[in-house]
């Protein structure tokens, strides 16, 4: 699969197949995602793999501990402005609209977002953490790294959806991780293989044109 085609096909997959992914492949995946570029080359990534009974167990452990929590970090800054409010309004409404799930009907909104906190029903998952001295250079560079880990899984046949909703939960991932103390989550990503038959699946995300964003001088 070429480069292209990978990117062209990649969709945040929100609904998964029981079918298990082995370690041997996320481990492969994670080897060559970490050629992504990093300023310094200092690859501030920093992963936890959740798969088969780890999986298992941190679901259990995810369903126990539901006391809410801080987020560690804003995941979207206090009053999103347009066009990014727009846009981000955009995808959630077309993401409802394929559930067939009303503006109103909060209770199957809220039921729907709660499926991030078990992974879309994913067998395994990533979670991304970062050192806390670490800052928005370092921050982009993570993004790389799951993009390429991403187009990889694509390549291999896998779907994977990034999770910046799991930062809303930290302590309760930390409590089951135990990742060293100077290190905080960015995102989890759910992998797997996709439910082609799911509508939610259907989803295909708009793009600005590129004159709404790029100058050329
Ligand atoms: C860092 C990051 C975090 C994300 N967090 C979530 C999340 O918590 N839950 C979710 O359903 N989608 C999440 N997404 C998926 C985005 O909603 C999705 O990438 C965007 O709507 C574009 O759609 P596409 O990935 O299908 O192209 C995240 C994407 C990124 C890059």
């Amino acid at each position: 699969m070429d480069v292209s085609k990978a990117i062209a096909s990649r969709r945040s997959v929100r609904n998964f197949l029981d079918a298990p992914v082995s370690n041997e492949i996320i481990g492969k995946l994670l080897s060559q995602a970490c050629r992504a570029p990093s300023g310094g080359n200092i690859q501030p990534w920093r992963v936890f793999i959740l798969n088969g009974s780890s999986m298992t167990n941190f679901l259990r452990h995810i369903e126990e501990h539901s006391e809410p929590e801080s987020p560690e970090y804003a995941i979207y800054p206090p009053s999103l402005k347009d066009p990014y409010r727009s846009s981000r309004y955009k995808c959630g409404e077309d993401m409802y609209a394929l559930l067939d799930i009303a503006r109103e009907d909060k209770v199957a909104r809220y039921a729907h977002l709660d499926r991030n906190f078990i992974f879309f029903d994913a067998p395994a998952a990533i979670f991304i953490y970062v050192d806390r001295i670490m800052g928005p250079p370092q921050w982009s560079d993570l993004g790389m790294f799951l993009q390429n880990f991403m187009l990889l899984a694509k390549q291999e046949g896998l779907d994977t959806c990034a999770q910046e909703s799991w930062a809303s939960r930290p302590f309760t991932v930390a409590s089951y991780i135990n990742p060293p103390p100077e290190l905080m989550l960015f995102c989890g990503c759910a992998i797997g293989y996709g439910n082609e038959e799911a509508r939610v699946n259907q989803l295909v995300t708009e793009r600005e044109p590129l004159e709404n964003w790029a100058t050329f001088l």
